[in-house]
C-alpha cells in the first residue's frame, strides 16, 4: 500500500494499567528485532494514544510521555463526553513542552452539532489527527460527515490509519483522500 514508516500508538488508559512506557518500549524492541530478521522494509516507530481519564495526570507529572516526532502527544477523549478540564490539560501539556494532538475528533458525537467546539480546541493549540477509517463506507454517517467538515476547514494536521486488526486493511485500501496536508505526513 506504499507506507514507508509505521508508528504504533498503543492505548494508554485506565483499562490497560500495565501499558506504561517501559513495558511498551520493551515490546517494541522485540517487534523491531523480529522485523529486522525478516528484512521488513518499513521503518517502525512507537508513540502512544493517551486517554484523558483519571490516570493521565500521573503520566503527565512523570514527564515521560511517549510522543510522535516533535514532542507531539496523541490524546483521546472518553466516548461520551469531553473531559471537563480539557483547557487546563491542554495548557499543562504545552507548558511541559508537548504538542497535544487529538485523535479522531470526527468521532465525538458531543461535538458533531457545533463546529465552534472544534474551533475552540484549535485556538487552544490542539492539533487534530484524522482516522482514515472514519471515511470508510461501513462507518457511521455522522462520523463521515464530521470528518468531511473538518477536512473542508483544513483543521487536520495528521492522518492515522486506526488499524486494530488485519481484517480492517480491506477498508483502508479502498479509501481515497484527495486532500493535501501541509506537513505531508501520514502516521
Ligand atoms: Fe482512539
Amino acid at each position: 500500500m506504499g507506507y514507508k514508516k509505521l508508528i504504533a500508538t498503543p492505548h494508554i488508559n485506565n483499562l490497560f494499567p500495565d501499558n506504561n512506557p517501559e513495558k511498551l518500549l520493551h515490546s517494541f524492541y522485540q517487534i523491531a528485532q523480529e522485523t529486522n530478521r525478516s528484512r521488513f522494509e518499513v521503518k517502525l516507530g512507537i508513540a502512544a494514544e493517551y486517554m484523558l481519564d483519571s490516570g493521565f495526570e500521573k503520566h503527565l507529572l512523570a514527564r515521560n510521555l511517549l510522543t510522535l516526532d516533535d514532542r507531539i502527544v496523541l490524546i483521546e477523549f472518553p466516548t461520551f463526553q469531553a473531559p471537563p478540564n480539557i483547557e487546563e490539560v491542554l495548557f499543562e501539556l504545552q507548558l511541559a513542552g508537548y504538542k497535544p494532538m487529538l485523535a479522531h475528533p470526527e468521532r465525538y458525537s458531543f461535538f458533531h452539532s457545533d463546529l465552534t467546539k472544534y474551533e475552540k480546541l484549535k485556538e487552544l493549540g490542539c492539533l487534530f489527527q484524522l482516522n482514515l477509517l472514519s471515511l470508510a463506507p461501513n462507518q457511521n454517517d455522522h462520523v463521515r460527515n464530521s470528518a468531511s467538515k473538518l477536512l473542508n476547514c483544513d483543521w487536520y494536521e495528521y492522518v492515522g490509519t486506526d488499524i486494530h486488526s488485519p481484517d480492517q486493511l480491506k477498508y483502508l485500501s479502498k479509501i481515497k483522500l484527495r486532500h493535501s496536508f501541509s506537513n505531508n505526513e501520514l502516521l
